[in-house]
């Protein structure tokens, strides 16, 4: 595990990728877009730009639709990328199938890097597309937050973005969370995937985050399903000791993908 950060002052390296949706077999697509290519795009840009990653967070949907292979296939890509790699589940995975598939320090709930902690809740739902926290995930919440800085990692957003039909697959009863985090001073940001776009908002006093997709990207703003022409990307995080920290989204530059523009939804 990574030592403190304390001892030497330099601020710990945290990079997050989101909603991969691997298929089983190399050259699966989603929306005409190669999810293998645009995955292995965010990947060598990630390599070049953060040589030396403490922890690679994989927030949710790794795979289209939670087969074996599309686990199996995804960590060799991410082979000594950080010196640890946390899987979290999203709505198109199979959390028992990721068990099988990797050892158990890949999803963890909870774990501490230097100064800080991070804390890693599941709010996917068996056959459901929106998200939501059981007992267990609000007890995780409420239990193992220890008074130090922290990051949560969670795979649906919390809050409505202005984009109705994304705003609908919110976790469902996220401000049982927020009363939760009211007793907590340190939360540095409560960070998620699921939208396949950046965004930064604020409520109930907590920093609440979101992260572009490694494949296609949602347009933020539209009522209905859309995409939008950026390309994919990642977000880093710079975690210094006392508290401090800083992130940004680097986005893929020099690559031009392929995406079906005339789509009107996804599975
Ligand atoms: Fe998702």
């Amino acid at each position: 595990m990574t030592t403190a950060n304390a001892a030497t002052n330099t601020p710990l390296c945290l990079v997050q990728i989101s909603d991969c949706h691997l298929g089983a077999k190399p050259g699966s697509t989603l929306l005409g877009m190669d999810t293998d290519h645009s995955l292995d795009a965010v990947l060598a840009q990630l390599r070049r730009q953060h040589p030396d990653i403490d922890v690679l967070v994989v927030s949710g949907d790794l795979s289209c639709d939670g087969d074996a292979a599309s686990y199996q296939r995804l960590l060799p890509k991410l082979n000594k990328i950080a010196r640890r790699i946390v899987w979290l589940p999203g709505n198109h995975d199979d959390l028992a199938t990721m068990h099988s598939c990797v050892d158990s320090a890949l999803l963890p709930n909870h774990i501490q890097l230097g100064d800080w902690q991070l804390l890693f809740l599941n709010s996917a739902v068996s056959g459901k597309v929106g998200g939501h926290l059981n007992d267990a995930q609000l007890a995780l919440a409420s239990e193992q937050l220890a008074d130090r800085p922290s990051l949560i990692f969670v795979h649906h957003h919390l809050r409505p973005l202005g984009a109705e039909w994304l705003d609908e697959q919110c976790i469902d009863n996220a401000e049982a969370l927020f009363d939760i985090l009211d007793q907590q001073a340190d939360v540095a940001a409560i960070v998620s995937g699921h939208v396949h776009q950046e965004s930064d908002q604020r409520y109930r006093g907590q920093r609440l985050l979101t992260t572009p997709s490694t494949c296609i990207q949602f347009a933020p703003g539209s009522r209905n399903f859309a995409l939008d022409t950026l390309n994919p990307g990642y977000r880093w995080f710079s975690l210094g000791a006392n508290g401090n920290w800083q992130t940004g989204v680097e986005r893929v530059s020099g690559v031009e993908f392929t995406v079906d523009r005339t789509a009107n939804g996804y599975a």
